[in-house]
């Protein structure tokens, strides 16, 4: 197989609201999100697959990683009473957790799957979904999905 020079491949960079996102009417062959999927409140999980099914293209394949409600997060589990300086994050369970960045508090959706009931729940909307391994965090794991 001959890779193609990086010249040669169109690469555009967009931002937006991947909810209210307009692709055009593209469809894509691979689509990659990492360190996204916990963020998906688990009340937008059905739209946030639907929009990723709209724009994979036949024979395609999705690649991310998810948080690992099986293994212990690496978050702190005490809040503490006053933000910290730097970056900590506490008390992460499924649905929200705490994070602290340079003297500021702030929630965060923070969800966890585990995977047996991620692989069900993506298998009831038409996903075959193969759990890879670890991921960047020790409670990430990297996942491939396909129709
Ligand atoms: C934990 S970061 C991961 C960033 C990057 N994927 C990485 O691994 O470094 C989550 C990212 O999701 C973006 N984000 C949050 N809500 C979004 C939305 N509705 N549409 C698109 N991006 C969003 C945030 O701005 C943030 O950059």
């Amino acid at each position: 197989m001959r890779l193609q020079p990086a010249s040669a491949v169109d690469l555009v960079l967009e931002e937006a609201d991947i909810f209210d996102w307009d692709a055009d009417g593209r469809v894509f062959d691979t689509i990659i999100f990492s360190a996204w999927l916990h963020h998906v409140p688990h009340d937008r999980f059905d739209e946030f697959w639907s929009l990723v099914e709209g724009l994979l293209a036949p024979g395609g394949v999705v690649v991310f990683d998810f948080l690992d409600a099986t293994v212990p997060s690496p978050g702190k589990v005490e809040v503490a009473d006053e933000p910290s300086g730097g970056y900590t994050f506490h008390a992460p369970s499924d649905g929200v957790s705490i994070r602290d960045l340079d003297g500021h508090r702030w929630r965060v959706v923070h969800v966890l799957w585990a995977p047996d009931e991620l692989r069900a729940r993506l298998l009831g909307r038409g996903w075959e979904v193969a759990v890879l391994g670890p991921g960047l965090l020790s409670n990430m794991r990297w996942a491939a999905a396909h129709r």
